[in-house]
């Protein structure tokens, strides 16, 4: 690999400084998993801390944690448990497996667009056209074969008690609707965010934090009422500016972004709803807040055969890292009432939510009527679990079943056109009930946590500086004696513990001469240090330098507290701070 390679000079610092490393190496190491140290640890803590001020406080979203481990019943009626595979190819000579479409993207230069959109005979006949090897020993590699990609478990010692390890914490919040819409007094819109491990046992993963199989995802659930689906921040954004690549251009012009306002964004359509386009202006300013540039950042649609099972609208927010150029970062989608129909379907628990009109206004209705004396003697000791579940469905979609197939599903029961009648009255409606739509935003935290330290890698003067914005830095602040005697280490020790104790992230440092500690925390992204001087006994101040600029500053030892919130938390330049040392 190139000396260049930003990921592996990155990734060689991590490790070095314990921010993260490849997992289990005493035992040689197994790919797809990281283990974070104490940098790491921080600076991932720090960017959850950022996903809550962003996405959680501007419209009191509600945080819930669940478990890892899914009972079966939950991605089968999910339909992760058809749709969560990836095509497999093993080399007949090693016996590696691989991704089959990844190895057709690299040694082909075909896009993911195009290679999504094959289905398994067709990847095998481009492998064989284009002579794709072993990326590892140049074998001949076997056709292609779906490869289920959620971890499998049995719940217990029973074997049929099948569960899976969840591939998203979305469906997390999808299971607890009803108690989480109790618990928020029946009010939409309603947002639900779950921050936490999830697993994917990715065949192949090669891209360190990128692709791990036990990774960190932050899935924020936005129910809303689809007959008034306003967002009301709108206007807080109509006239941010986003960089684009929607489907159709996607499909005319190749990759090249557009710089659009989301008033306009919505008014073309190019993405359909308001509350999804107040989720993609947050994540830009989340991104930016992480010191990924503007440019750096684009938000690109899916076209229909590369959306996830769920979603009817899909933009990928990409950013641009150095290795492997424009890379998912977060997912963007319209999964509209797709997850709790589903989960209604196969629970046959009502997940409508009811809202009462203003006054009470006469319909016209199709009204369901089980017909008992065909039902009792078909269903037996199931009849009247039959009739609870024809009495919640909706006539309308029972009877376009009956008509299209003949038959229609209820729980897991099927209806004959004989087992209901469908009449028309007029009924006086108090209310109306319906099946929130959803909005979802989604982020990759690992990918955010390497983002965040490749933006930030710099050098200056042949010395490394992490330029971690200040507010999400792990160590805010070094403290150290200029030399470790004459009484210097004692007072910087107890400037140190004053501002561990002020509620700072602080490390105290005496080892080596003071360039070499500037230069092992400017490694490290520490935005200030604080040298304690013979002039600190005499007037009780200090010298504070500024990472980004190695400027400096003197500083009275009982001002230091508020001066450094100030600047940490972005409130105060550094030229505000003390006064200035010219050098
Ligand atoms: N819930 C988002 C995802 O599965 O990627």
């Amino acid at each position: 690999m190139l000396k260049s390679d930003k990921y592996e000079i990155v990734s060689e610092l991590a490790r070095r400084r314990g921010f993260f490393w490849p997992s289990y190496e005493i035992y040689g190491g197994a790919s797809g998993f990281i283990t974070y140290g104490p940098l790491g640890t921080l600076l991932k803590q720090k960017i959850e801390e950022k996903i809550r001020n962003f996405l959680i406080r501007p419209l009191n979203i509600l945080e819930m944690e669940s478990s890892i481990i899914t009972p079966a019943k939950v991605f089968e009626a999910s339909g992760h448990v058809k749709a969560f595979r990836e095509p497999m190819v093993e080399c007949l000579k090693c016996n590696q497996r691989f991704r089959a479409d990844h190895l057709l993207q690299e040694q082909t230069g075909l896009s993911d667009t195009q290679t999504e959109k094959l289905n398994l005979h067709e990847l095998g006949k481009e492998i064989i056209t284009h002579r794709i090897k072993c990326p590892e020993c140049e074998g001949k590699l076997s056709l292609p074969r779906y490869f289920m990609t959620m971890f499998k478990t049995t719940i217990g010692p029973y074997s049929k008690e099948v569960g899976y390890g969840r591939p998203e914490a979305a469906q997390g919040i999808f299971v607890e609707f009803k108690r989480l819409y109790e618990t928020n007094r029946e009010k939409l819109p309603l947002g639900i965010i779950q921050m936490g491990h999830a697993l994917r046992n990715e065949i192949s993963p090669r891209q360190g934090p990128v692709r791990l199989r036990e990774f960190n995802i932050a899935d924020l659930e936005f129910f809303f009422d689809p007959e008034n689906p306003k967002c009301s921040k709108l206007k807080e954004i109509t006239n941010t500016t986003l960089h684009l690549i929607p489907a159709p251009l996607k499909k005319k012009e190749g990759k090249k972004a557009i710089e659009v306002t989301v008033k306009e964004a919505l008014q073309k359509a190019y993405i359909k709803t308001e509350w999804q386009a107040y989720f993609m202006v947050l994540a830009k300013h989340l991104l930016s807040e992480l010191g990924i540039p503007a440019d750096k950042q684009r938000f690109i649609e899916k076209l229909p055969w590369e959306r996830a099972h769920y979603s009817a609208q899909g933009y990928d927010q990409e950013i641009y890292f150095n290795r492997w150029g424009w890379t998912e970062i977060s997912g963007h989608n319209y999964r509209t009432d797709y997850d709790l129909r589903q989960h209604m379907k196969h629970s046959g628990v009502d997940m409508r939510v009811f809202k009462k009109h203003e006054k009470p206004i006469t319909v016209r209705r199709r009204v369901l009527e089980p017909v008992l004396t065909e039902i009792g003697p078909v269903f037996k000791n199931n009849a009247s679990k039959v009739i609870a579940l024809l009495s919640e469905a909706n006539a309308e979609e029972v009877e376009k079943s009956l008509d299209q197939n003949g038959y229609y599903i209820a729980g897991s029961f099927k209806i004959l056109p004989i087992h209901v009648k469908i009449t028309y009255k007029e009924v006086e409606e108090t209310g109306r009930r319906f099946i929130p739509h959803v909005v979802e935003p989604s982020f990759g935290i690992d990918r955010l946590v390497y983002a965040a330290l490749e933006f930030a890698y710099d050098q200056q003067k042949d010395r490394v500086v992490l330029r971690l914005p200040r507010e999400i830095a792990p160590i805010q602040v070094a403290v150290f004696p200029l030399v470790s005697k004459d009484g210097l280490a004692e007072k910087a020790k107890e400037v140190y513990v004053m501002l561990r104790e002020g509620g700072f992230m602080a490390e105290y440092d005496e080892a080596g001469s003071i360039g070499r500690r500037y230069a092992r925390a400017d490694e490290v992204g520490i935005p200030l240090c604080i040298t304690i001087d013979y002039q600190t006994l005499e007037n009780k101040t200090v010298t504070i330098r500024e990472r980004d600029s190695w400027k400096q500053t003197r500083e009275k030892i009982n001002a230091l507290v508020e001066s450094l919130q100030d600047y940490l938390n972005c409130k105060a330049n550094f030229a505000d701070i003390g006064d200035a040392i010219e050098k």
